[in-house]
């Protein structure tokens, strides 16, 4: 991997205050410079917050977030609209997912392609051949992950959760962001996930994630960012944000690491 271009982050000055109380305040940080990136830190730290300013589905109110793309270009995010985000390769797992209720699994996932995935209207006539393409991909996965019947409709909230990061993968990210991919999710399918972002991250996506078991954090991560009360406090090697007498107080706590 070592010399190859990745798509990054870049975040400079950012803050966001809900009710007078600011609750991310980043003054410099990249993100996805390398392969598997890990956002930790206690509930409340802004990580959510902080990949929402990224989508610009929360304005930040101060500060400019950039994208870096692996082919030498520059992108300011915090001007872009969300739907456009998937365009220029940056894409982010959703936690409430409404899409799902009405088509059948192999529709919702062409649909999901079809709408986000190109940056210009498609021809008349190329749709066809555009879904077809889309749908042998589409079944490889969904077979991968054991939905025996694409034509049924997505029933559980694990199904659903599922689904929209397979809608992410299909979308071929550059930059892919993952708030609590995995919570929820059976162990089986939780493994599958893993193996499939670990994927991506050798092709070249840049993912950055965040998650609650912080044995896939430590396994997972090539770096990992710790942020506390808004602020990034640091960023490091998983061994050695884990072995961190700061982090290890503000979040391991005790007899953790
Ligand atoms: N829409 C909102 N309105 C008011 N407060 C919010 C809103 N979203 C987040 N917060 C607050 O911002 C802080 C950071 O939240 P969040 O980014 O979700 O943290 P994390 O994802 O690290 O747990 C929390 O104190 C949360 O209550
Ligand atoms: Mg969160």
């Amino acid at each position: 991997m070592g010399d190859q271009r990745r798509s990054s982050i870049r975040v400079e000055q950012v803050q966001k205050s809900y009710a007078g109380r600011m609750v991310v305040d980043v003054d410099e940080l990249v993100l996805g410079d390398v392969p598997i990136e890990g956002l930790l830190g206690p509930n409340g730290a802004g990580k959510t917050t902080l990949m929402r300013m990224v989508m610009n589905s929360v304005s930040p109110d101060a500060g400019r977030i950039t994208l870096n793309s692996s082919d030498g270009s520059t992108t300011t995010l915090s001007s872009l609209p969300t739907h456009k985000m998937a365009h220029h390769g940056v894409v982010k797992s959703t936690q409430v997912i409404t899409d799902f209720d009405q088509l059948t699994i192999l529709d919702s996932m062409l649909l999901a392609v079809a709408t986000t995935g190109h940056e210009f209207p498609v021809r008349p006539g190329a749709e066809r051949s555009l879904m077809s393409a889309n749908e042998d991909e589409i079944r490889s996965y969904l077979e991968r992950f054991g939905f025996a019947d694409a034509t049924a409709i997505a029933m559980s909230a694990g199904e659903k959760k599922l689904l929209d990061i397979l809608r992410c993968l299909l979308l071929k990210p550059s930059i892919l962001l993952l708030d609590e991919p995995t919570a929820g999710l059976p162990d089986e399918v939780t493994a599958k996930v893993l193996e499939v972002i670990r994927e991506l991250a050798a092709d070249g996506t840049s993912v950055v994630i965040v998650e609650h078991d912080l044995d896939v954090i430590w396994e997972l991560c090539d770096e990992v960012t710790f942020m506390a009360e808004g602020r990034v406090l640091m960023k490091d090697d998983p061994a050695s944000i884990r072995a961190n007498a700061t982090v290890i107080e503000k979040y391991l706590g005790a007899g953790h690491g």
